[in-house]
């Protein structure tokens, strides 16, 4: 590996670049755990041995206390992401808090007001619950997507000069939702090299893409925390939290191929993802940041890894041998450990308490999209015999930059004809167009039979999905676009749920 980064940093021309870390770095993420307890995430230049978190009923009375020994890095990171979680607390409650230490200027921290969020409503509590999603979303601004970009992006999806993002959006959408559920890709930092072989980034030499790499998340994270130190953020794998440069990245003007080879150590196997979160796996039986569920209200949450560990003899596509070149490791161990968790904690859910069951996962099953590994063609086996058995109502997924709404469909794409009137099947829709650097990608054209509404690269327009659970026979979808907050498609789904 040293001689090929030779090899390239001679083949590159070098303008040398300082990316240097800012003075100050917050990233406040927040993450329900049960109905009783949230965790808060942050991150800091310097380990933190006890980080706390005082947190209390009024913003003037911060007088409890709860800290953790988890202050964690990796190599090539410019930060410790420290974990504390905060147990004990009300369902449904307003609680303010402040993290420390705090990466800030000291004058900044003191006039700082508490942050504050809400805890989970209780399971079976009745009250409409709306929730945002958002897929694909990466760095706003001149590290990801602005109003300029290299060559090679569509210049139809740059954003137009005063145009609102989606993290502006879902930031000055607050009062709309209870949290924000973001099933993979995020930052799209592994871009770092093809934004400096496009043009946009200043380039450097391989070895101090690290460099670019995390400055590029940093920004992420703190742009995210306008949302996220408010909104409890729930988050599943993608293909780009995998590794340093998206699997390989052609830079075709000098012919050179780049591998996932010149990653280090601190960008491959979902490193930096497993690091900066800490989703409640352990209270759901899952795995990681990977897999897991959580109950809000009306509605039983699944968050699921079409990345990784499908299992039943299936190399998942970020796997060594899968079909996107990023040579991650399983993340357990356990045989068919996904499938087998998710059919047992389909089986636990009380309907009665959770009519809705709605499962995310990063790649779609359906979409008018050519047959690729675009798909998870393995979840048709492994995932979608046991939506149907447990009468999951609704999957979200991402990964194609575009928006599709599809009817509710049967096994092999069969078009339910109760089509949204209390259908048997899974609805099937696609947010991945909450815009990243790249811009949007196109639909198939003709659509599949299935497709109900769709936008893509043509229409231009980045948004996010809102879904309303009225009561336990309503639920509405819709695609908010992020310049005007505006509703561009709306659908409500009736189940009857006997
Ligand atoms: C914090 O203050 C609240 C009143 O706002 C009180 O109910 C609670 O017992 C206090 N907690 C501690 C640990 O003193
Ligand atoms: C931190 O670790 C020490 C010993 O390793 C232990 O005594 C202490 O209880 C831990 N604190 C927390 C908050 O987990
Ligand atoms: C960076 O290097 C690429 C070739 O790899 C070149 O095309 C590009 O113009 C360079 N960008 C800058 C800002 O120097
Ligand atoms: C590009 O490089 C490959 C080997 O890496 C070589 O076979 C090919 O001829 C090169 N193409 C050009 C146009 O130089
Ligand atoms: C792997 O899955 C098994 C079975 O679901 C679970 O008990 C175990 O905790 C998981 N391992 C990790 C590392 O999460
Ligand atoms: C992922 O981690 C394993 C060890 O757990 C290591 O053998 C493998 O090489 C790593 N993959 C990459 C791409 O770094
Ligand atoms: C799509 O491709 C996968 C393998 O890549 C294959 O198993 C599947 O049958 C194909 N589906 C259709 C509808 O052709
Ligand atoms: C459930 O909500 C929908 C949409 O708001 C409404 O039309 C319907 O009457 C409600 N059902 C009940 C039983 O309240
Ligand atoms: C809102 O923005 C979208 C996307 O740019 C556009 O299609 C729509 O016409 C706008 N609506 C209003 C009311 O401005
Ligand atoms: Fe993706």
């Amino acid at each position: 590996m040293k001689v090929f980064a030779t090899f390239i940093a001679a083949a590159l021309p070098v303008v040398v670049v300082a990316f240097e870390h800012s003075t100050t770095t917050a990233q406040i993420r927040l993450a329900y755990h049960g109905q009783h307890g949230m965790t808060v995430s942050w991150n800091t230049f310097q380990h933190i041995q006890h980080p706390k978190v005082r947190w209390g009923l009024s913003e003037d009375n911060l007088n409890n206390t709860a800290s953790s020994n988890l202050s964690i890095t990796y190599p090539t990171s410019t930060t410790y992401s420290n974990h504390v979680l905060i147990s004990g607390l009300a369902p449904d409650t307003t609680y303010y808090y402040m993290p420390s230490p705090l990466s800030i200027k000291c004058k900044d921290a003191k006039k700082q007001r508490p942050y504050s969020f809400r805890t989970s409503r209780r399971a079976g509590d009745k009250a409409p619950l709306s929730v945002a999603v958002a897929v694909d979303l990466g760095t706003m601004g001149s590290l990801g997507l602005g109003t300029t970009a290299g060559s090679g992006v569509s210049p139809n999806n740059v954003l137009k000069p005063g145009e609102k993002n989606t993290i502006d959006s879902l930031a000055s959408s607050l009062s709309k939702y209870e949290f924000l559920w973001h099933p993979g890709d995020m930052a799209y930092a592994d871009y770092w090299l093809k934004e400096e072989i496009q043009g946009y980034l200043p380039n450097t030499t391989i070895e101090e893409g690290y460099k670019v790499y995390e400055s590029i998340l940093n920004e992420f994270y703190d742009e995210m925390m306008a949302v996220t130190a408010t909104k409890p953020y729930m988050v599943g794998p993608g293909n780009h939290e995998a590794n340093c440069d998206n699997g390989g990245t052609a830079d075709k003007a000098h012919n050179i191929t780049y591998t996932s080879a010149i990653c280090s150590p601190g960008q491959t196997n979902f490193t930096g993802y497993k690091n900066h979160f800490a989703m409640p796996s352990d209270v759901s039986g899952g795995t990681g940041n990977f897999w897991y569920s959580f109950d809000n209200g009306l509605v039983h949450f699944i968050q699921l890894d079409t990345e990784t560990d499908l299992g039943h003899g299936f190399i998942g596509p970020d796997e060594a041998g899968g079909s996107g070149g990023i040579g991650a490791d399983p993340v357990n161990a356990t045989m068919d450990a996904q499938t087998t968790w998710l059919q047992a904690d389909l089986a636990a859910v009380d309907r009665s308490k959770t009519p809705w069951i709605v499962v995310a996962g990063h790649r779609p099953l359906y979409l008018s999209h050519a047959n690729d590994s675009t798909f998870c063609s393995p979840c048709h086996e492994i995932f979608e015999p046991l939506f149907a058995q447990y009468d999951v109502d609704l999957y979200l997924s991402g990964h194609a930059h575009v928006y599709e709404r599809l009817a509710p469909l049967g096994q092999h794409g069969v078009v339910d004809p109760a089509e949204l009137n209390n259908p048997r099947s899974t609805w099937y829709i696609t947010n991945g167009a909450a815009g990243h650097y790249d811009g949007l990608d196109a639909l198939q054209s003709p659509r599949q039979p299935y497709s109900r509404f769709g936008l893509d690269t043509n229409d231009a327009v980045y948004g996010w999905s809102l879904l309303t659970f009225h009561n336990s026979t309503h639920l509405t979808h819709e695609f908010i676009a992020s310049n005007n907050n505006t509703v561009l498609d709306s659908a409500t789904l009736y189940k009857a749920h006997k």
